[in-house]
């Protein structure tokens, strides 16, 4: 397994191989971050990884600085994966002195986590614009828990002519169905024992679709109850949207993602399904 630290270095190892599998991250890797690894070395035969916390798609007040770390154990996990390549940049290497372009997603950006965290995708766009440029992937794999974010990975890499197939990877769960996310462990004993309950609203959502409803204030009206009722969540948002633009619906009759954003004391959850009524 390579390691490099700079964009010279990355791009010298990358022209070692023919395809190649990225998986983009933040590091403080769990069981989701190896899935994408290790799909992209059996898809692609070569695997690279990059760690980096990405400042620009932070909000002012959000965790930037809290946000967890741990180089020598991802190293070593990426090392069980048998990666090839591993890019662990730092910020003055991404946004160096006098950087000044950006990406800007347009309105698929601006709903939801986009609301809620205004210019988060910009930054998102901005940074896996950059590292697909850079490491110039055959492929590059993104998880479904970040359901907005693989839409407008996959929108920038349509109208920005990216040579890259947008790979997405199924949300990895624990047993009682939270999704995995580097936050999870930012949760207190009680916030970890409560915060499953994401998951079970948009199941609670998907059996009402299972079972005829199509009324989406009803089915988004289910979600907030159910969440509500948790004492220590705090809703931020619940929706049920057009599963490609994300426009809220008022009726299910045709693909949607049902999604959700939760407070736990200082730490933000979200989760998403992909409904699909037809086949209900
Ligand atoms: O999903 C993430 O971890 C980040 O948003 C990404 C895609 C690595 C960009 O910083």
């Amino acid at each position: 397994m390579q390691i490099c630290r700079t964009v010279a270095e990355l791009r010298a190892a990358r022209a070692r191989f023919g395809a190649l599998g990225f998986a983009p991250t933040m590091g403080y890797l769990h069981e989701g971050h190896l899935g994408l690894a290790r799909r992209a070395k059996a898809e692609c035969g070569a695997s690279l990884v990059s760690i980096f916390v990405n400042p620009t798609q932070f909000s002012a007040g959000e965790d930037l600085e809290r946000y967890p770390r741990d180089e020598t154990r991802d190293l070593a996990l990426l090392a069980e994966e048998k990666t090839d390549l591993v890019f662990l940049p730092h910020v003055s290497d991404i946004y160096p002195e006098g950087f000044s372009s950006t990406v800007d997603p347009g309105p698929l950006a601006h709903v939801l986590e986009g609301a809620s965290r205004p210019g988060h995708f910009v930054g998102v766009a901005t940074v896996v614009a950059k590292l697909l440029n850079m490491a110039q992937p055959t492929k590059a794999y993104f998880g479904q828990k970040d359901a907005q974010q693989c839409l407008v990975i996959r929108r920038v890499a349509r109208d920005l002519d990216l040579p890259v197939e947008i790979v997405i990877q199924p949300t990895a769960r624990d047993g009682d169905g939270l999704a995995l996310s580097s936050r999870n462990a930012y949760l207190s004993k009680a916030e970890r024992a409560a915060a499953p309950v994401l998951f079970r609203a948009l199941q609670a959502v998907q059996a009402r679709v299972v079972e005829g409803e199509r009324d989406a204030d009803r089915l988004r009206q289910m979600m907030q109850a159910m969440i509500m009722a948790e004492p220590l969540a705090e809703l931020d948002y619940v929706s049920l949207a057009d599963a490609e633009t994300l426009s809220e619906l008022a009726r299910l009759d045709r693909p949607a993602l049902a999604s959700v954003a939760v407070r736990f004391g200082a730490t933000r959850l979200i989760d998403n399904l992909v409904l699909q009524p037809s086949a209900a």
